[in-house]
């Protein structure tokens, strides 16, 4: 890898009209982090000493989203879409004092790898000025056409509006991410002008004008599915199916079992241990950790939540923030856990809500339990020691306390503290009625006949 420091410019100034979105195209979300944020990612892991990134005039979410992904990236607003070359230009007071390698990168092209980055930096090390990330496109359409001399060195860059019909035959295009050894840079992009078919200034034309002063250029390539750029919601679409199956394919490769990948979905940053068994169709939303061995059986959704190593979750459970399931705990079928520490080899089988709590180790929480959290105003906490024992439909209404290994009966509302090892039971006491039903259904049917 190259020792020279690494500016990366990313442009993000389009509209993305045809997203027919109030948001900007490149907040768009890819496993539930924005197409910038992806692209930021990468910026980290390829260690980019500098980051900018043009954005359009009145964008201010997308320059916030940019310094909370790359904390110290510089905001440079180009104020008319010129074109590539005139946004690239916008970063000029970074490039001006740059001496390393420059990236640039389009920001609604999230699907993008290191390692290719990595590649592209290693040629720039060795014996290239510029170095341009092409692709053999399926429909070249649209795209620029690399255009190679005999010596296999890029020669320029042809738009397709301006391409001859020779030109146009080539199928291999301009992924639109270039590099560049910092120190040609300014001057080559001085000399870009707007005389073509869009009245655009190409970075593009920045190969054939680095070849006219003896620099050299050259291509590496990459598949068509890394380099996809989103500009409507089937390509997010598209996108987003890329990236989940990456993502699926990445986690069995490293240990997890799934019994139908393509019904699990993924975020960026789902972390999964290894022997982890996911059933078919669960979500997991950002922040999710599943530790070594744990199960989760089907349809699950989850948040900002940990689950522990042996535990069992599901089906059909919901982990919202704050849910943090211990090791070999059970949360089954339509519980919902939120803010709550469920502690080890604890159990909450069926119909519960755990909100806002702990259940300490071992304690089993039965049917139906709810912990009535919220007074409307404000929430409250409710703490079960270990061992505890929670009979089925009780209402605990926090802020409350249940002692270690305490019992609590059926249907019980608990408003109270409960001492540890106590028997709490609060529902009025069952009254019997000797042989009342019999004499009910006598008389009802006495007054039947008499009125038929
Ligand atoms: C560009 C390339 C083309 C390449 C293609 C790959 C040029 C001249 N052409 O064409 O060779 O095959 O990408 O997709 O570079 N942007 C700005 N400000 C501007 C113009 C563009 O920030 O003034 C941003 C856009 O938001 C977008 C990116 O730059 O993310 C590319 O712009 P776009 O207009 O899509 O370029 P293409 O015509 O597709
Ligand atoms: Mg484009």
């Amino acid at each position: 890898m190259s020792e020279r420091s690494l500016l990366i410019v990313v442009l993000a100034a389009g509209k993305g009209t045809r997203m027919r979105s109030t948001r900007p195209k490149v907040l768009h979300r890819i496993a539930n982090l924005s197409m910038l944020g992806h692209v930021l990612s990468r910026c980290q892991e390829i260690g980019a000493a500098r980051v900018a990134v043009v954005v359009g005039p009145d964008m201010a979410d997308v320059e916030a989203e940019a310094v909370a992904r790359f904390p110290g990236a510089a905001i440079f607003v180009q104020p008319d879409q010129l074109g590539t070359a005139d946004a690239v230009k916008a970063a000029g007071p970074l490039i001006a004092g740059h001496d390393g390698d420059v990236l640039v990168l389009y920001a609604d092209t999230p699907l993008l790898r290191t390692e290719t980055l990595a590649r592209l930096r290693t040629r720039l090390a060795g014996d290239s000025d510029i170095v341009v990330l092409g692709f053999e496109a399926a429909d070249p359409g649209g795209y620029g056409r690399l255009l190679c001399g005999p010596d296999g060195r890029l020669t320029a860059i042809r738009e397709d509006k301006e391409a001859s019909d020779a030109e146009r035959a080539v199928r291999l295009c301009n992924s639109g991410v270039m590099g560049f050894r910092g120190r040609h840079l300014a001057g080559l992009l001085a000399r870009i002008g707007n005389a073509n078919a869009k009245g655009e200034y190409y970075l593009t034309d920045a190969v054939g004008i680095a070849n006219g002063d003896g620099l050299t250029a050259s291509v590496i390539t990459c598949g068509e599915d890394e380099v996809l750029g989103v500009n409507d919601r089937t390509q997010l679409a598209t996108a987003e199916a890329i990236f989940q199956s990456r993502a699926r394919r990445a986690a069995m490769l490293a240990g997890v079992t799934m019994w139908a990948p393509e019904t699990v979905y993924l975020s960026f940053d789902t972390q999964l241990g290894r022997d982890v068994e996911i059933e078919p169709n669960v979500v997991f939303g950002p922040g999710v950790t599943v530790e070594d061995g744990a199960v989760i059986r089907a349809n699950c959704h989850f948040e900002k939540a940990r689950i522990g190593p042996g535990a069992i979750v599901g089906p059909f459970s919901r982990l919202r923030p704050g849910a943090d399931i211990g090791p070999d705990a059970h949360i089954g079928n339509f519980v919902e856990v939120k803010n709550a520490t469920v502690e080890s080899g604890a159990k909450a089988n069926h119909l519960s809500y755990i909100g806002d709590g702990r259940v300490g180790s071992r304690a089993n929480i039965g049917a139906g339990t709810i912990f009535c959290n919220y007074d409307g105003f404000a929430k409250h906490r409710t703490d079960i020691g270990a061992g505890a024992f929670v009979g089925s439909n009780s209402s605990l209404v926090a802020p409350v306390k249940i002692g270690d290994g305490a019992y609590i009966g059926s249907g019980s509302v608990i408003t109270k503290e409960v001492a540890a090892g106590d028997l709490a039971i609060s529902r009025s006491p069952q009254v019997a009625h000797t042989k009342w039903a019999e004499r009910f259904r006598l008389r009802m049917l006495r007054h039947r006949d008499k009125k038929g």
